[in-house]
């Protein structure tokens, strides 16, 4: 697209928005602790993102790795930064019949594991244990005397908003607590996805923005890693997040999703660079992600 193009839809679309979008102020609820609220609208953030999970499941053979650990009974599962258990309900479909796993729960929100332990009462091959109000941030004193216990430890999209300093010490201690031959799968954002742009963006040029800490990303588990010695392997995956252009109330709580800032005019603040996110031609937009999966197993 021509850069002209992209000025007169820019003008077209930010007069659009105007109109169908009253820009409400709304409580502050930032980084972190964006997930703490009670009821902020998961299902079109969902429908948006389901591409991530799916992605994942079609890419990692999580039955065939899983089923080994199974023989002896239960699977025992940490499951850091659980959230409302999108994860397991994916897994879930795709797991055979032998497979079963006795999951603890880590997150900072209340609300969130409350919300895993119900899905997963629903679900045919997971069942909650034990729940662990907690920052991840505070693993080696929340789950200090556990050495070995874990088949299977996964962070699914919950190393982001994390203090990069103390992820080494974190990490040392998530290989304590994995069992020979247990799994520890990391599913992180890269420098390269679009979740990166958004929140540079803002952090550069938005007064609130300027006072938060970046983004943990798979870059940095890659340094930490490294510096740790663990053998492990890294999938990529690439794929984008489309949101069409009638979906204008969507978008704006994409963007705020993505920056965890729920106080902020999105559509506004990021005018200038949604241009470059916008498909004309298929009256949609698309931002493309790159998130790895890493798998360390215990030896
Ligand atoms: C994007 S959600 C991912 C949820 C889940 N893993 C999934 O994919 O289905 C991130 C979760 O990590 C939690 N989280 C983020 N930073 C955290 C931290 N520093 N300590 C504890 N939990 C954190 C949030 O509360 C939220 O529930």
């Amino acid at each position: 697209m021509e850069s002209g193009q992209i000025q007169s839809n820019r003008a077209r679309r930010s007069k659009k928005l105007a109109i169908e979008y009253p820009f409400r102020k709304s409580q502050k609820l930032v980084g972190k602790y964006y997930y703490a609220r009670d009821a902020w609208d998961v299902n079109s953030w969902r429908d948006v993102i389901a591409i991530e999970y799916e992605k994942l499941i079609e890419t990692y053979p999580f039955n065939e790795k899983l089923r080994p650990l199974s023989e002896n009974g239960d699977i025992k599962l940490l499951d850091i930064g659980c959230g409302t258990g999108i994860f397991p309900s994916y897994l879930d479909k795709v797991l055979s019949e032998p497979i079963h796993l006795s999951c603890d729960l880590l997150d900072l929100s209340a609300s969130s594991l409350q919300q895993c332990r119900q899905v997963l009462s629903q679900s045919d091959h997971f069942t909650a244990h034990r729940s662990y109000e907690s920052l991840i941030e505070d693993i080696p004193t929340t789950l200090s005397a556990q050495a070995s216990h874990y088949d299977v430890i996964w962070a699914i999209h919950s190393l982001t908003t994390v203090d990069v300093g103390k992820m080494t010490e974190v990490y040392l201690h998530l290989l304590d607590l994995l069992a020979p031959e247990g799994y520890l799968f990391i599913y992180q954002l890269t420098a390269g996805s679009s979740y990166q742009k958004l929140h540079s963006f803002y952090r550069a040029y938005h007064p609130q923005g300027k006072k938060v800490a970046p983004f943990m990303e798979y870059e940095d588990t890659q340094k930490i890693l490294d510096s740790i010695h663990p053998d492990y392997e890294v999938h990529e995956l690439f794929f984008p997040h489309v949101i069409r252009d009638d979906r204008t109330v969507i978008l704006e709580k994409y963007l705020r999703k993505c920056i965890l800032d729920d106080s902020v005019d999105a559509l506004k603040f990021f005018e200038t660079l949604l241009g470059e996110f916008h498909e004309e031609e298929r009256g949609e937009y698309q931002f493309p992600q790159q998130v790895n999966f890493v798998v360390v197993q215990r030896r």
